[in-house]
């Protein structure tokens, strides 16, 4: 009786709190039981394990703009509409810190409070010193002195619109405050409804190489560290400074390892009280072309100095591309250029129109441990020139339709990453049709809507299937716009069949089918439109 009315009194509690709008207070006894996320790798393979399992980032990331109390009613319904399993949401530095050391959590308090209401996980995004390769989300009193928190020169002398990497007085503010938001965290979170916190927005800088400050310019004339020379197995060149050791490079590279120190320190103190994975995303460098070229942000984990970041961030768990390429080759690429041995491929920023949710499918085949294009929410920034938010729910639906497919069985989905069991398939601009190897079988993917399989392409490439290896003969098949041909590896006359094709979901390991496909729906291969359609496909050969 005494246990039902302390329940009763804490359910109360709690239910006045958040009428009042209160600060979040931790509940102490689930603390320990639930484990804090972590990134794992095994056998070059990457894992998301939150409460202890294998996770996947079916996510969406609201606007800049949109993580105000005032703004979120405008937010969840996109996010609920979408069935994300985990929404991105910024923190900014100006909001929560209005006074030198005085900070103030309640807004976070609020995301972590409606996401819970929501069922979903948060992803935060630390808008730090950097935000877009500029400090616009400094608090107004390190704004209103800029002497001691600079920003970058130029070559020629000229001010940049960027933070220099090479300011103590903002790396120690820094420090200080996303110190005290992962202070905050572990003491609201032990639910570990945050799983990940993206340090910085997009660093490096636009419009300069480096900074050319006089302190910049110390820095630059020194050697460069043993650890970056044995990262860049340049052993032989000890004592070299930047320019000798890495000629027309040096200057990128400095600026990397720069950008990167900074943001590893401040990375550091975080984890040192929280440890939850942290990442920092990226504004792309084209990922074909070679060699400098004017227009990208340097000094950030662009693909050419992962390396140097892996050296110089050890406190940063991965490096994560936000991907706005338009075409499938360049997208394919950047995926490959992040999906690495040493870095756990994640998708924190992309677009989220029909044309892109295919890359969902590609990143899933490639290992992803999560994908989360930007903008979602129906806010007035996206308005139309009537006024009406750009994005609306017929916007939505296509990666809707892929999110509700997948998102029963998200954590077998990520098992089977974790496992490099998922192959994908996309169409590209020439319609032409893909193949999957998939051990003794391969699969041929025709793509747009035939009732006979005979698919010459969509209008648009948005045909996508996605195939996780159960077995030799046993898969799990999904896709949309697609349709799917099995054929014996061993080719010629090898004669072989269909054992079942079930329809269903699997949900925690178990396939739970709901019908048996044949007859027109398996004899001209199988057909995917616009359904959420996952089948257990078993195959024989007589
Ligand atoms: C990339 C940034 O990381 C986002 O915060 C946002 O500014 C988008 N670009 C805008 O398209």
């Amino acid at each position: 009786m005494i246990g039902k009315r302390r329940i009763l009194r804490r359910a109360l509690a709690s239910a006045l709190a958040l009428a009042l709008g209160a600060p979040l207070v931790p509940a102490a006894a689930t603390a320990q039981e639930t484990p804090i996320p972590k990134v794992v790798t095994a056998d070059s393979r990457h894992a998301l394990l939150v409460d202890g399992e294998p996770f996947l980032v079916i996510g969406a990331q609201a606007h800049n703009s949109s993580a105000w109390p005032a703004m979120l009613p405008k937010v969840w319904p996109a996010m609920d509409y979408l069935g994300v399993n985990t929404v991105e949401l910024p923190v900014y530095w100006e909001q929560i810190e209005p006074a030198p050391g005085r900070f103030d959590f309640k807004v976070v308090d609020t995301l972590i409070q409606q996401a819970r209401e929501h069922r979903v996980r948060l992803v935060l995004l630390w808008f730090g010193t950097w935000k877009n390769g500029s400090a616009h989300y400094r608090p107004v009193w390190m704004k209103q002195q800029p002497a001691k928190y600079p920003n970058i020169i130029g070559r020629q002398g000229q001010p940049v619109d960027s933070p220099s990497p090479h300011a103590k007085a903002a790396l120690d503010a820094d420090i200080r405050a996303f110190s005290a938001f992962m202070a905050h965290l572990k003491q609201v979170d032990p639910q570990r409804t945050v799983i990940m916190v993206q340090v910085q927005n997009e660093p490096g800088s636009w419009g300069s190489i480096r900074d050319f400050s006089p302190a910049s310019e110390k820095e630059f004339a020194k050697p460069v560290p043993p650890a970056l020379l044995r990262a860049m197995e340049r052993p032989a060149a000890p004592g070299g400074n930047w320019r000798t050791v890495f000629g027309l490079d040096a200057d990128e590279y400095f600026h990397a390892w720069s950008v990167a120190r900074y943001i590893d320190q401040v990375a550091a103190a975080g984890k040192a009280i929280y440890p939850l994975p942290l990442y920092v995303n990226v504004a792309l460098k084209d990922p074909f072309q070679k060699g400098p070229e004017p227009a990208y942000e340097f000094g950030g984990p662009t693909h050419n100095v992962i390396p140097i970041w892996k050296a110089a961030a050890p406190s940063i768990d991965l490096f994560a591309p936000d991907i706005y390429q338009p075409d499938t080759k360049r997208y394919l690429a950047v995926l490959d250029q992040y999906a690495r041995a040493d870095n756990a491929l994640f998708v924190p920023e992309t677009i989220g129109t029909p044309d892109y949710v295919r890359f969902f499918y590609a990143a899933l085949g490639k290992g992803a441990i999560g994908f989360a294009p930007f903008g979602i929410d129906y806010s007035i920034y996206s308005a139309d020139a009537a006024g009406q938010p750009r994005t609306r729910e017929a916007d939505l639906e296509q990666l809707a339709l892929s999110y509700r497919a997948i998102g029963p069985m998200s954590r077998d989905v990520a098992r089977w990453a974790r496992e490099g069991k998922l192959r994908a398939a996309v169409e590209d601009e020439t319609k032409a049709p893909g193949s999957l190897d998939l051990g003794r079988w391969i699969a041929e993917v025709r793509y747009g809507v035939a009732p006979r399989g005979e698919g010459k392409g969509n209008e648009r490439p948005i045909g996508r299937v996605l195939v996780a290896l159960l077995g030799p003969d046993e898969f799990m098949v999904t896709g949309n716009y697609a349709s799917v041909h099995f054929k014996p590896k061993r080719g010629g006359s090898t004669a072989w069949e269909f054992l079942s094709v079930e329809e269903g979901q699997f949900v925690d390991g178990t396939f739970r089918s709901t019908r048996i496909w044949n007859g027109d729906e398996t004899d001209w291969g199988l057909n995917f439109s616009s359904a959420p359609q996952v089948l257990r496909v078993r195959l024989s050969i007589r």
